[in-house]
């Protein structure tokens, strides 16, 4: 080392080694371990979300008595102002996680830089939830806790120290060497002079990332409408075009729930007033009471940049960044001067007018447009740390005025990060790739972040039909419109599938509900991946498997190790989803272990095998387990509102008998966190002749009772 850069390390104090392993991991909550090493920044993921951990829920969890790891194995050390992390990797281990990725599924073998970004189209760590958490196929978690861009090599680099090294083979005379030989580590890179580490036990993939969310506050319970159909219209729409664009769907009998206005909705957008254009929207009191009676909410879009035209601009100025978006100024929002500046605004404007929710735009990148990272802001946070926690800021704050209403609510946002699971946002993008989407879709349930495969425009009917097939089955129903002005009936050939297709969502209202309650109070994602599903082990078989082992036929987890199953998922306990892609007749899909049935028809179809299906163009593969129920309702245009009672169609397939726990509520307040909420059991047996038999629960005194008539259709006939 040169004297002048040993003078500058002495100087700053800068060169400290530390190891986890000398350092005692202290159980912060049931299964939830954390360990700090040198002197972490005092903003992070988890102060920024500021959200308390669901205990008494973490405590119900199978119990996971000592450490998932072994301490000796996780280093940590700190030079030069930067931490570096290393975590062990067993053989046969897989790793998923690390946010919104598109493209992969399993991370083993990655290399990742961290950075809330609009996802470009290459799995880099760049997109718009770069959650620092990791699961494992041999059952526990890991997460960072660092609001900083962190390097990531999930299994890339091999040390020299390894105990587990690579063999050096012989290029020349070796067919098994592969430039990529094996590694037994993550490791990571933090630009931070410390950092907190938390440690998730299992003992399943499942109960890990359970963990995860229930320490980051559980998923968000969205108000029962946030669940039904949702249109984005034309952005220049005015509030005329609206009115009839509503009465269209009620007319064509297609189900609508909320309408997203778009930047038109303001008097000047990109950079934002935040005031209603008083041309499109002369009287927005009037216009969303008149939608309200019919059932029909606003959701308004917006991106945080304030114009110099907008009535807080002069307020709000102080308390913003050095540079402009679009000549508009970036709230500081961890300043409340601001925070209150800002969402007063919101407040007056839009809340107390009639407003129900948000699609925050822009909160993400690009690069080309956004704050750079040599910007700075009056809080003294570095750029790097106010991108990293922008989106979980704007979510947190948003949400809080709706529940100071006692109102939920159930919006977009483009950028969420680590610590953001209970906030009531749906990611979406600009990248239109329906594949992708899909694996987009098993991502978010490893991150603790949900995410909508929205439709906007289709090049022909079947890849609108198939796109709208699994927007049915996602966490938000949405067609966003804002440029195409696409109806769900734009392609008549296939306009009956499509209504058919969004009843179907309405229908499963009482399914789609409950799953999201399960995601809330014991933190299971309703939309996942399969390496989270019981009896389909991704850990099976060695990483590298020779063409001879990898006879799918015979071994399916073979595709599961070697070539990620990325294009079917689990939407809630019991649904297996495989959607179909335009140009596609047939596909194959993977069903775990047990016996799995037809969605459509009751009729089993196999387990724990590869099977190929072929559906035609008005059906998307879905498969049921055995003994699976589901509570189905009736057809309605708008899910049913507060104190409305609902009718039960409840469906049981398979060959086992069963149960389900249906959960109710008010379906808009906070009333539920009082104890205003019930979970029915809905059950089905055979009875002494064999037949089946279905029971229902009695509603308990004091609580929600919404049910109206029930009735019980077995599917499986047998
Ligand atoms: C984009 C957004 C689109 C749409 C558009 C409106 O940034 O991703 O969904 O809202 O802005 O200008």
């Amino acid at each position: 080392m040169n004297r002048k850069c040993l003078l500058v390390l002495v100087l700053c104090g800068m060169v400290s080694f530390a190891s986890f392993a000398q350092q005692s991991w202290e159980e912060v909550a049931p299964g939830v371990w954390k360990a700090i090493i040198g002197k972490p920044d005092d903003i992070n993921l988890l102060s920024a979300a500021a959200v308390p951990p669901k205990i008494e829920a973490m405590q119900k969890l199978p119990s996971m008595g000592s450490f998932p790891l072994d301490t000796a194995l996780i280093v940590g050390e700190i030079t030069e102002n930067q931490t570096q992390l290393r975590f062990p990797l067993q053989r046969k281990e897989q790793i998923f996680g690390f946010g919104l990725n598109f493209k992969t599924v399993h991370q083993r073998g990655r290399i990742l830089r961290l950075h809330v970004d609009h996802y470009g189209s290459t799995d880099n760590g760049r997109t718009h939830a770069p959650v620092p958490f990791y699961v494992s196929s041999e059952g526990y978690g890991v997460f960072v806790n660092a609001a900083r861009y962190i390097d990531v090599y999930a299994g890339t680099g091999s040390r020299r120290d390894s105990t587990d090294p690579p063999e050096a083979r012989d290029r020349n005379t070796d067919n098994a060497w592969t430039a990529r030989p094996y590694s037994d580590a993550v490791e990571m890179r933090i630009p931070a002079a410390g950092v907190e580490v938390y440690v998730f036990a299992g003992p399943t993939p499942m109960d890990a990332v359970r963990r995860y969310n229930l320490f980051t506050g559980g998923g968000p319970l969205p108000p029962r409408w946030g669940l039904g159909f949702t249109q984005r219209v034309h952005r220049l729409f005015s509030d005329e075009q609206v009115r009839q664009e509503v009465e269209e769907f009620e007319e064509r009998g297609f189900p609508l729930d909320f309408v997203g206005l778009e930047p038109g909705w303001l008097s000047k957008s990109y950079p934002n007033t935040f005031v209603w254009d008083p041309g499109r929207f002369p009287d927005p009191v009037g216009f969303m009471s008149d939608l309200k009676e019919k059932g029909i909410r606003i959701n308004l879009w917006v991106n945080p940049f304030v114009s110099p035209e907008s009535p807080i601009y002069t307020d709000i100025l102080p308390y913003t960044g050095s540079h402009t978006v679009w000549a508009g100024v970036v709230p500081d929002f961890t300043i409340p001067a601001a925070q209150q500046i800002f969402w007063g605004i919101f407040d007056r404007e839009h809340l107390s007018k009639g407003v129900s929710g948000y699609k925050i735009d822009e909160v993400d990148g690009y690069d080309e447009w956004l704050w750079p990272d040599v910007a700075q802001f009056p809080s003294g946070i570095s750029a790097e740390q106010i991108r990293q926690i922008y989106g979980l800021l704007v979510q947190k704050q948003s949400a809080e005025l709706y529940r100071r209403k006692n109102e939920r609510t159930f919006g977009l946002v483009r950028a969420s990060n680590g610590g953001g699971t209970s906030f009531p946002y749906v990611i979406y993008n600009d990248y239109y790739d329906h594949r992708d989407f899909i694996t987009a879709l098993i991502n978010s349930g490893f991150s603790g972040v949900l995410w909508t495969p929205e439709a906007r425009a289709s090049k022909s009917a079947e890849e609108w039909l198939r796109r709208m097939q699994t927007v049915v089955f996602s966490p938000m129903a949405m067609i966003n419109a804002w440029a195409s002005g696409t109806k769900p009936w734009s392609f008549p050939e296939v306009a009956e599938e499509v209504k058919k297709m969004s009843l179907l969502r309405m229908r499963m209202m009482p399914y789609w509900y409950s799953e999201f309650a399960k995601y809330h109070y014991e933190g299971t994602p309703p939309f996942r991946g399969m390496g989270l599903e019981e009896g389909f082990a991704v850990s099976t078989g060695p990483l590298t498997i020779s063409d001879s082992e990898a006879d799918l036929e015979t071994n399916p987890y073979a595709q599961a190790v070697r070539k990620e199953i990325k294009d079917q998922y689990m939407a809630g306990s019991n649904l297996l989803i495989a959607p179909m892609f335009a140009g596609e007749a047939s596909r194959q899909v993977v069903l775990p272990a047990g016996k799995w049935f037809d969605f459509y028809t009751g009729e089993y179809v196999g387990g724990g095998e590869l099977i190929t299906v072929t559906p035609g163009l008005d059906k998307i593969p879905v498969f049921v387990k055995d003994g699976a129920i589901l509570p189905f309702t009736d057809a309605h245009l708008h899910t049913p509102a507060r104190g409305e009672k609902y009718n039960l169609e409840i469906r049981h397939y398979g060959e086992s008998p069963g149960e389900y726990l249906l959960y109710d509520d008010d379906g808009e307040t906070f009333d539920y966190e009082k104890g205003d909420y019930a979970w029915r059991r809905l059950s089905v047996t055979r009875d002494k002749n064999g037949s089946w038999k279905g029971e229902v629960s009695k509603p308990e005194k004091g609580k929600p009772d919404n049910l109206g008539t029930v009735s019980w259709r077995f599917m499986t006939t047998k």
